[in-house]
């Protein structure tokens, strides 16, 4: 790894074993990229790719006049000039004008990286990476840029943000601040996003780019369930195992947009940041502005490679504290058990019959505070209900402990019912506008977090529960999208910062509450997957993936989260059958081989399941314990698609590749037809691997396949509906 700055070219030199990232000072003394791929050599001087002529209806520069930039490939495009694509930024002077012209002044190289004040980032020793400040200033405003990229040694990865610097002395406006820009040489791609909604969330989807452009974006102050913020770029040939491909991970959870856009010269432009709509930022003199980061992944290997580039980043480079690499507990959570209908010696019967199971962890869903015994009230109150919890939190958490189990609770502190006691004394402190009716999400609005007395007010209630139990994990919930945002407090120029504020009230109360306890472990959610990205997992290593838990329609969903997140964070348990979204019933058996992939746990009372059941039961959570470090942090690869075959198939593979589990499920029956191989991967070839009392191969296995006769081939029928199957080989 090392960062080059030619400078008599003056072009700088990301690169390290895998990637180059190429980029230098323009004729017209911004920056242009030159050149983002595989890994070349370093060269004094390549600005013989800058175009240097004109085309008919392309405006020049009036210094060179023989320089465009629609022309040439730009680093951080900026809006008024020769550039006509879609603009990563705009600066507003006093004067209205959005026209700005940054000049590269500077730059510093330096070991490590930096954190972002207030913001979520991945942090890197002085051995792990390097970075790139350039500095470019605009003469009219007095405007500073900076342009971070961090390279680091053990991924194909940069990690790029800005900050603008206002050191003029009147105020400007930043109308747009993406956090990235990535221009391409040519176009043939295809564009790969993860859509869906509540209970169907990162649904894989992909497009063919052409002439225009595709976007997702939210709009919703949350980074929403319908469109994740990530996004990759691949080859039309590139599959799960082989070809290239880029992947852009917003490292943010409130609103934000991905953008390609084809242009007319044949040329890809990349962009990602907080989307620019009802998005101002005033910069006063002295004041400045960070963008959150962009994390922009290469490979040449496939998309599981792609993958599991951003698992190792994220376990290594993004989670922290106690639970970085740490397995997960396994746990019960009680919501689809008793939903709120509960007290506490329903819960401790629950509990106790978990521990008989080997659970480690009690998790008390929603409804234990103030007058909550339905969606209708109570959200603000962190006060127990005395009816429901005597001996409140702390007490319920002793007799928790006491049957030998940890314990952790919910909590959903963004939110307040109108009718709670906290509303009723801060109705100001709801998210609404002047005169304008407030939309209801879940009979629930919104606390003002972009204010700070309300995160302090909350901070303080929070604390004190925790403070005085014994608590292992919080479970912090988010129930509905940003609407009628307006901040009384703010003028009315200043309204455009809103969400993002708020967003950073978010991340300062999570930062308050994981300093204070710094043990915890936090699991976010959001009506299930509604706010799973990576910002969020600077904070909660693990999210709760999806409300929807059929173990069928949880390998789409997982097998989707897997593109962009680790399975040490795809939160997964076993629930009750029929199930509660879609009422299909599957075995036990199949339930807890979907979550195996997962932090793994169970969301169901124990005491209503058969003994045969509760029997394995015992025995998955054995299995669990056993291998639970190798499914969360081992290397995951996808197999079969559930989105294109009837059975779906992944694995999981050590470090040292000497272990391995696959799974495989029997999404649906398949008639008249053999069964046929499954081809694993990850393995050493030469090694032998035992595998059904048999010895295997490694090249055998993953070039021939095992047979996938086990699923119940009668002859006729290849399996039965929602059959599956986890197996183990290891290596002698
Ligand atoms: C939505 C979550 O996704 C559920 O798991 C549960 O915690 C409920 N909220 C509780 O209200």
């Amino acid at each position: 790894m090392n960062i080059i700055w030619h400078s008599k070219s003056k072009q700088f030199h990301l690169y390290n074993d895998k990637i180059s990232y190429i980029m230098g000072v323009t004729p017209t003394g911004d920056l242009g990229n030159i050149y983002f791929g595989k890994r070349i050599h370093d060269k004094e001087d390549m600005s013989y790719v800058v175009t240097r002529f004109g085309l008919p209806n392309v405006a020049l520069d009036p210094d060179t006049e023989s320089y465009s930039q629609e022309l040439n490939r730009q680093e951080y495009p900026f809006f008024g000039a020769t550039d006509f694509g879609t603009h990563a930024y705009e600066v507003e002077g006093a004067n209205g004008s959005g026209v700005s012209c940054f000049i590269y002044k500077s730059h510093r190289i330096f070991k490590g990286k930096k954190a972002l004040p207030g913001l979520p980032a991945t942090y890197a020793g002085v051995d792990e990476a390097m970075t790139l400040e350039v500095v470019l200033e605009d003469e009219l405003t007095k405007v500073k840029m900076i342009l971070s990229y961090t390279i680091f040694e053990d991924y194909p990865v940069i990690a790029r943000h800005t900050v603008f610097q206002n050191e003029g002395t009147a105020g400007v406006k930043l109308k747009r601040a993406l956090s990235a820009c990535l221009d391409l040489s040519d176009q043939n791609y295809e564009w790969m996003q993860f859509s869906g909604a509540w209970a169907r969330e990162r649904m894989p989807v992909v497009k063919k780019l052409s002439a225009g452009s595709v976007s997702i974006e939210s709009k919703r102050g949350i980074s929403s369930a319908n469109q994740n913020p990530f996004v990759i770029v691949k080859r039309p040939e590139t599959n799960d195992f082989m070809g290239e491909a880029i992947g852009l991970s917003f490292v943010y959870s409130g609103n934000f947009i991905a953008k390609a856009e084809c242009d007319s010269f044949g040329r890809l432009r990349l962009l990602m940041g907080i989307h620019p709509d009802r998005f101002t930022w005033v910069l006063k003199t002295g004041e400045s502005f960070e963008t959150p980061e962009v994390l922009i992944a290469r490979t040449d290997s496939g998309l599981n490679d792609l993958s599991q580039t951003y698992h190792k980043l994220y376990n290594n480079n993004l989670v922290r504290g106690k639970w970085k690499n740490t397995p997960r507990p396994i746990l019960l959570n009680n919501w689809e058990a008793t939903f709120m209908d509960f007290d506490e010696a329903k819960i401790l019967d629950i509990a106790r019959k978990a521990k008989e199971a080997g659970v480690e962890l009690f998790v008390l869903d929603d409804g234990w505070f103030g007058e909550r015994n339905d969606d209708f009230a109570g959200l603000g109150d962190w006060v127990e209900n005395p009816k429901k919890l005597p001996e409140g939190i702390a007490g319920l958490a002793r007799k928790i402990n006491a049957i030998g189990m940890k314990f952790g609770f919910w909590i959903e502190p963004e939110m307040v019912n109108p009718d709670s006691n906290l509303f009723r004394r801060h109705p100001e402190w709801a998210l609404s506008t002047p005169g304008r009716k407030s939309s209801l999400g879940r009979h629930q609005l919104v606390l003002d977090f972009s204010k700070k007395e309300v995160v302090d007010y909350i901070y303080e209630a929070l604390k004190k529960v925790m403070t005085n139990a014994s608590v292992s994990y919080i479970k912090w919930d988010m129930n509905r999208s940003l609407t009628e945002v307006y901040n009384a407090d703010l003028l009315p120029e200043e309204q455009g910062m809103v969400y993002h504020k708020y967003i950073k009230g978010v991340y300062s109360l999570y930062e308050r509450l994981r300093t204070d306890f710094p043990d915890i472990l936090f699991e976010s959610c959001s009506s299930g997957g509604n706010r799973f990205d990576a910002g969020m997992l600077y904070y909660a290593p693990q999210g709760w993936c999806s409300d929807n838990t059929d173990a069928i329609d949880r390998i789409r969903i997982q097998y989707g989260t897997s593109y962009g997140y680790p399975i040490s964070s795809i939160g997964a348990h076993v629930s009750a059958v029929p199930n509660q979204q879609t009422g299909r019933s599957t075995s036990i058996g199949t339930r807890a081989n979907v979550a195996y992939y997962g932090t793994f746990g169970y969301e169901l009372d124990l005491n209503h399941i058969s003994d045969d059941e509760f029997e394995e039961v015992k025995k998955q959570i054995i299995f669990m314990k056993e291998n639970r470090e190798l499914f969360q942090f081992g290397t995951f690869y996808r197999l079969r698609s559930p989105f294109e075959a009837d059975q779906a198939a992944w694995m999981v593979v050590s470090e040292d590749r000497r272990k391995a589990i696959f799974a495989l499920y029997c999404m649906r029956s398949n008639v008249n037809q053999l069964p046929g191989f499954l081809k694993l991967a990850g393995l050493l070839p030469e090694e032998k691997y035992s595998l059904r009392g048999e010895e295997y191969y490694g090249d055998e296995l993953m070039n021939m396949g095992v047979t996938l006769g086990k699923l119940g081939s009668n002859g006729m029928t290849i399996g039965r509906d929602f059959v599956s199957y986890v197996e183990m080989l290891e290596a002698k």
